[in-house]
């Protein structure tokens, strides 16, 4: 159902060029009410300050950002960060996983997860880890795509519309699949 929307890197170049775009998915999943640290009333020149915010890393390789292209925008996110400890060569974590409300439910998360694995894979980054809302569509794409759950805090984290919602942690270990 995604044939035509192409999955892949941005360089650090590229994703200064597109900082628009990236801002746009980002504004959409928080006013989709999805709990991705951020609260309602989020706007664009926020979201482009977070994404600028990322740059850095990926241009010193610590960072990866994924994105899916349909040849005429961007339209959705997933970033790898290679965990920073000289004890954790091995681990890093998954984060902005974001999908334009009109493009979700045609497997596009889930191609992207794939692919963000495969560059992990590629890191030597073997062992990830994740978290999202309990209960959310990331909780149910991440137990569909095989990964661990961790266990659950409740009251974690503030959902956009500033109620308190539990987070589920999530890994997975590439090692051993
Ligand atoms: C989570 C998110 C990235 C999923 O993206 P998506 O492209 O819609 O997911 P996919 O179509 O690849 O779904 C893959 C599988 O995950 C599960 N899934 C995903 N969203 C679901 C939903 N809303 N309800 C039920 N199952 C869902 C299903 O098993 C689905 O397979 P199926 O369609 O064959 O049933 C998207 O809903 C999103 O951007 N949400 C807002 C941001 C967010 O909360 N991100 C997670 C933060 S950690």
């Amino acid at each position: 159902m995604t044939a035509g929307i192409a999955v892949r890197a941005l360089d650090a170049a590229e994703a200064e060029a597109r900082l628009d775009e990236l801002a746009e998915i980002l504004v959409d999943a928080v006013a989709s009410g999805a709990s991705v640290n951020f609260l309602a009333g989020f706007a664009p020149e926020q979201a482009r300050a977070f994404w600028q915010g990322q740059l850095a890393g990926i241009a010193r390789g610590e960072r990866r950002l994924l994105v899916a292209d349909d040849g005429q925008r961007l339209v959705a996110t997933v970033v790898l960060t290679h965990a920073p400890q000289p004890n954790a060569p091995h681990r890093a974590e998954i984060g902005k996983m974001l999908v334009l409300r009109e493009r979700r439910r045609q497997g596009l998360g889930a191609r992207l997860l794939c692919a963000a694995e495969e560059a992990a894979r590629a890191d030597g980054r073997t062992l990830l880890l994740l978290d999202t809302e309990t209960g959310s569509a990331g909780d149910l794409l991440y137990r569909r795509c095989g990964w661990t759950e961790i266990g659950r805090v409740p009251g974690h984290a503030l959902r956009p519309d500033g109620s308190l919602g539990d987070t589920t942690m999530f890994y997975k270990d590439l090692a051993a699949s």
